[in-house]
């Protein structure tokens, strides 16, 4: 392999950054050329691609976003656009690709992949930690710690006013930053998309706590619970509580998605990028690059788009019962 491509597609996640990093560096490394694909799929099919050289690199491990920027391709879906993908990396002389993201990102790969052989190695970039195939995903562990530095922060004027707040954190689908950030900010409860919290037990919750003199509590809700947003929750809530209880809402939002990535992300994520680039010398093709146990695997990209992740349920007990 003589050229290769690399992009970031989807949402993006703090940590992207370092991990074309480690891929552009990987490449000079061993002797190949790397272009980069602006804008994921929607790059490729506009053949906006630039050669990158080691110091296009540089002074980016520690910056959020993606200096190759991102998006969701909708044209990608359709033959059509994923034929002039095809045309433009054949006429560039493309000959694999690094694809940074998630769930979206894989499916268009692998559909490439099959389609025209072009052979792709991926990264799990995502802030949602969603993809099977590897303990974390880049930009997960930054994302909690933005959403517990506002917990923290929330906490304080809940605890002043004597508040009852709930809190949304991201996570279309997945409760993994919910859970997180909800042991580690000390929250009362934490509801999922993965396992259903009634409004009853939410309700039973605020009430055991006033009964033992708590006077602020905090709910952690993932924005993909079955309930609804956070302020679709605590509009249940307010009929069936004390009416004197003095509820707010705070929805974190993108801000998850931005930022400096930790010391965590940027070496996970220089681990998966040169993982993902090794693998692609090495032939490996229609794969995701992950860290199972601290061990680099690599897992088809059917079985990390079409098998679930689940959430440990034994932190939701623990929620639970460190929160009496
Ligand atoms: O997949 C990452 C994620 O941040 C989800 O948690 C969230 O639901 C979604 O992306 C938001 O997407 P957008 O930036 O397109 O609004």
């Amino acid at each position: 392999m003589k050229r290769i491509g690399v992009f970031t597609s989807g949402g993006d996640a703090p940590g992207m950054n370092a991990c074309i990093r480690a891929v552009v560096r990987g490449a000079v490394y061993h002797g190949i050329e790397v272009y980069g694909i602006r804008r994921g799929y929607s790059g490729m099919i506009a053949g906006d691609v630039y050669k990158m050289e080691s110091h296009s690199v540089s002074n980016i491990v520690q910056r959020g976003g993606t200096i190759l920027k991102s998006a969701r391709s909708k044209d990608f879906m359709t033959p059509e656009g994923r034929k002039k993908a095809y045309d433009n990396l054949v006429e560039l002389g493309i000959e694999g690709l690094v694809a940074i993201g998630g769930n979206g990102t894989f499916t268009g790969a692998m559909i490439f992949g099959n389609e025209y052989g072009i052979p792709t190695v991926g990264a799990p970039g995502t802030i949602d930690n969603d993809l099977y195939g590897t303990d974390y995903t880049i930009g997960f562990d930054t994302a909690v710690n933005t959403a517990l530095d506002a917990i923290d922060r929330i906490r304080d004027t809940a605890s002043s006013h004597d508040r009852i707040f709930f809190i949304e954190v991201m996570g279309r689908d997945s409760g993994y930053i919910a859970v997180q950030s909800g042991i580690a900010g000390g929250a009362e409860l934490v509801m999922v998309p993965e396992v259903l919290t009634p409004i009853s037990e939410v309700v039973e919750t605020l009430k055991q706590g006033w009964s033992r003199s708590k006077s602020s509590s905090i709910i952690i809700v993932a924005e993909g619970d079955e309930e609804g947003s956070a302020q679709e929750v605590a509009d249940k809530i307010k009929t069936q509580v004390d009416e004197n209880a003095d509820i707010r809402v705070t929805t974190l939002g993108h801000t998850q998605r931005g930022g400096p990535p930790s010391a965590y992300d940027r070496i996970l994520a220089s681990r998966l990028g040169l993982g993902a680039l090794e693998g692609l010398i090495g032939g490996q093709k229609n794969v995701m690059a992950g860290i199972i146990n601290n061990d680099l695997v690599y897992t088809p990209f059917e079985d990390t788009i079409r098998l679930p992740k689940p959430i440990n349920e034994d932190l939701l007990r623990m929620v639970k019962i460190l929160s009496v």
